[in-house]
């Protein structure tokens, strides 16, 4: 039999970085969600049961008193920001903000902490990352300077919660969670287990002061928040930075969100002196200038629970190599590989001798099967030399067969349609819903009746 002193000491285990499930042995496939090479090693103390009086049971509290207490949200100066969150930033609440490195994360950081704060109560930003002076430039480029925001270059858990024990901020901001470090758990900074314990401490401090925490993450190339995806389950609200680093648009996508709808979109744009929202957002993505083309097609994609006009372009042209070439920016190379053997098999256009290239304007990048069939008419058009009217946008989703499918929230995209000054839309057959008044519509059942309507 185990001593208490042998059960309450440190044990080996496994976890998962891509489901979280736990595993008493290494092995490299996850036995609950099949990921090859996700368990890490992790340190779990198991605390043997000390002798005592018997546990006494706790208070409940009766649903009408917390009724009675709505949660004060805190708004973060962007309203597109506030959209994802549910309203702003909820007290007590952690919000972890995830994204690709140099897409924007520390600069919404400090702009909200900027707004969150005030000189009576400062918000807190710690940073493991950058010192003093790096903060103070990016602060001046912000314009985000003055007594509202106090600093902390710190790593160590423990002193952050000393810090916020003492300061009671209106916000922590910690960029990143990754650089954090707690002494009590073994393994270096950045590591699953490390990571998982800081977040969990901070976790603890948020709910016991009510002082909400910003946690910054970096994503892996793979998309999971370095290591763990098992974060997502100690925070409250999960935010994706996306975008094109490159390209001004932002795109900030809710994850999770314990406090209002997840799949909501915020959309931003990253300018010299910081990020703003972006004002009437369809109209910031489209150039006038190459709508009308051929090769040109505007579309509406409906990201989350938002409808957007965005153009989608595309060169098809005679390959000098043998095997040509398909790039896509904003759009899966993947699904541009399956859109040209349709077009091949189900349309009879010829296009295994030529390079095509799928550009998305504006950085967006196109996840919605919804933009298919605008996607295969850009390349089609290129092809041919033929171009859809300006004034006309394309739905559907395109089916192997070479059918056009039906989409979600058809009503939605062409209610944008309409507001960003469309008068055609090219649409599946098999919509029935209402179409607004003074948009023409032209159904299609199938690539072949698409292909038809190119001028
Ligand atoms: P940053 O917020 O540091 O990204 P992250 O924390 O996600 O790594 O921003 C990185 C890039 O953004 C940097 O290359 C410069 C650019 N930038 C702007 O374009 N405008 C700005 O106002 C700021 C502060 C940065
Ligand atoms: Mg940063």
């Amino acid at each position: 039999m185990a001593t208490e002193l042998q059960r309450a000491a440190p044990r080996l285990h496994y976890i998962c970085s891509e489901c979280g499930a736990e595993a008493p042995k290494w092995q490299g496939r996850c036995p609950a969600c099949a990921a090859w090479n996700s368990l890490s090693e992790d340190v779990v103390r198991l605390t043997a049961r000390r002798p005592g009086p018997p546990t006494v049971a706790a208070t409940t509290t009766p649903m009408e008193a917390v009724m009675a207490a709505p949660a004060r949200v805190q708004a973060t100066g962007s309203f597109e920001v506030d959209r994802v969150l549910g309203g702003g930033i909820v007290p007590g609440s952690v919000v972890l903000l995830g994204g690709d490195p140099g897409i924007g994360k520390s600069t919404i950081a400090l702009q909200v902490s900027h707004s969150c704060g005030d000189e009576v109560s400062p918000a807190l930003y710690c940073t493991g990352e950058e010192s003093l002076e790096q903060l103070a430039l990016r602060a001046r480029r912000l314009g985000c300077t003055g007594a509202r925001v106090r600093l902390l270059v710190e790593s160590d858990v423990d002193t952050v919660i000393a810090t916020i024990e003492a300061e009671r901020p209106s916000l922590v901001v910690v960029d990143s969670v990754q650089t954090l470090r707690d002494a009590a758990t073994p393994g270096p900074p950045g590591s699953v287990s490390q990571v998982r314990a800081a977040v969990l401490r901070m976790s603890e401090i948020a709910k016991a002061t009510g002082v909400p925490v910003l946690l910054v993450g970096h994503v892996t190339k793979e998309g999971a928040i370095a290591g763990p995806r098992t974060l997502e389950h100690l925070v409250d609200v999960v935010l994706y930075l996306e975008g094109e680093r490159l390209g001004e648009h932002r795109m900030l996508r809710g994850i999770k969100n314990r406090f209002g709808a997840t799949g909501e979109v915020g959309l931003l744009t990253m300018e010299r002196d910081g990020m703003r929202d972006l004002a009437a957002p369809s109209r910031g993505m489209l150039d006038a200038a190459s709508l009308g083309a051929s090769g040109s097609v505007l579309t509406i994609t409906c990201d989350g629970l938002r409808p957007m006009a965005v153009e989608v372009q595309a060169l098809a042209v005679a390959s000098p190599f043998e095997f040509p070439r398909r790039t896509a920016s904003g759009f899966e190379l993947n699904r541009l590989h399956l859109m040209l053997a349709v077009l091949a098999k189900r349309a009879g256009i010829a296009v295994s001798k030529l390079d095509v290239f799928v550009n998305v304007a504006g950085g967006i990048r196109l996840a919605d099967p919804g933009t298919d069939l605008a996607v295969v008419l850009a390349i089609a058009g290129s092809a041919g030399d033929r171009a859809i009217s300006r004034h006309c946008a394309v739905i559907g989703e395109l089916g192997l067969g070479g059918e056009v499918r039906r989409v979600s929230r058809t009503e939605v995209r062409l209610a944008e349609a309409a507001a960003v000054g469309m008068e055609a839309v090219i649409l599946p057959e098999s919509f029935r819903g209402a179409v607004p008044d003074g948009l023409r519509v032209h159904r299609v059942r199938n690539l072949i009746e698409a292909v038809a309507l190119l001028g």
